[in-house]
């Protein structure tokens, strides 16, 4: 079944729990969506993941616009949010509508993710004018990690929280069709999740969401280093893929790669003519 803004709408109000995962690639989209993830978000956590940047800040429009397209192209039913980069939305509602637009028309996306509050509903208002859904994004806005000095869980004075609760109401209000939920107490996203009619997605926002959302490369374990708490690795595919190079690296240097099953014949009286043969 092909999901939309509205499934996921239905899901909401069924009490189902929508799935996301992000991925960049047509391959990891085809096996997501073949999976039946709901929604595949192409976030600038690609800049991270797959371009080895240390933040989302230098993700172009064209990065998201290579990455998005290549996952549409492996993906059928999945929901396609494709993320807004850093300085593509926050300089006006022209430069929104305009990139809005081109990661839809170019990279295949069904909706774009943009993150903040109050300050963006212009913006989320013109781009669902120009009939492209948005799908919001509050608390740990990873684009601002300079101002919140690091990647800190937000939301937790009174004060923070309750502008929280203020700017979900607002983005609702703006038109967005779902909100991601990043790295914010589960109690604060259980309140957001009741007052809104939209769905919320979390990360790191605890069970009372509407959905969940995870890079993949987390989830599957493929990750080093610092890994933040709520990223449940669910697989080892980083020891797997490791174990794989290894033994390939070590079969091709002692020659049992490739084996006779890995190549192709020829008739043994064409190999007899060109060796009688002098070259
Ligand atoms: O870029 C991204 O992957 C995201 C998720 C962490 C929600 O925005």
């Amino acid at each position: 079944m092909k999901n939309t803004v509205a499934t996921l709408m239905m899901q909401k109000q069924a009490g189902e729990k929508i799935t996301m995962l992000t991925a960049y690639d047509y391959t990891t989209a085809k096996i997501e969506d073949e999976c039946g993830v709901n929604s595949i978000l192409v976030g600038d956590s690609l800049g991270m993941v797959m371009l080895g940047y240390e933040n989302t800040l230098p993700v172009t429009v064209d990065d998201i616009i290579h990455h998005t397209a290549a996952v549409a192209r492996g993906a059928k039913n999945a929901f396609i949010v494709a993320d807004m980069p850093f300085l593509s939305y926050q300089t006006g509602v022209y430069d929104a509508v305009v990139n809005a637009g081109r990661l839809v028309k170019e990279g295949g996306a069904h909706a774009v993710k943009l993150e903040g509050g109050a300050e963006v509903c212009e913006q989320i208002r013109a781009i669902v004018n120009a009939s492209v859904p948005v799908v919001a994004h509050l608390g740990l806005t990873p684009q601002s990690v300079n101002v919140f000095g690091g990647f800190k869980v937000q939301g937790k004075s009174y004060d923070k929280a309750k502008k929280l609760i203020e700017d979900s109401l607002k983005i609702q209000e703006a038109g967005a069709c779902a909100v991601v939920l990043e790295g914010i107490p589960a109690k604060l996203a259980e309140i957001i999740t009741k007052k809104l009619v939209i769905p919320t997605i979390g990360i790191g926002a605890g069970n009372g969401c509407d959905g969940q959302v995870l890079v993949y490369q987390d989830m599957l374990g493929m990750t080093t280093g610092h890994t933040p708490k709520f990223a449940k690795r669910f697989a080892e595919a980083g020891n797997l893929i490791r174990q794989g190079i290894s033994d390939y690296i070590s079969e091709t240097k002692n020659g049992a790669f490739p084996a006779e099953e890995h190549t192709y014949k020829i008739d043994d009286e064409v190999i007899e003519k060109l060796l009688s043969e002098e070259v």
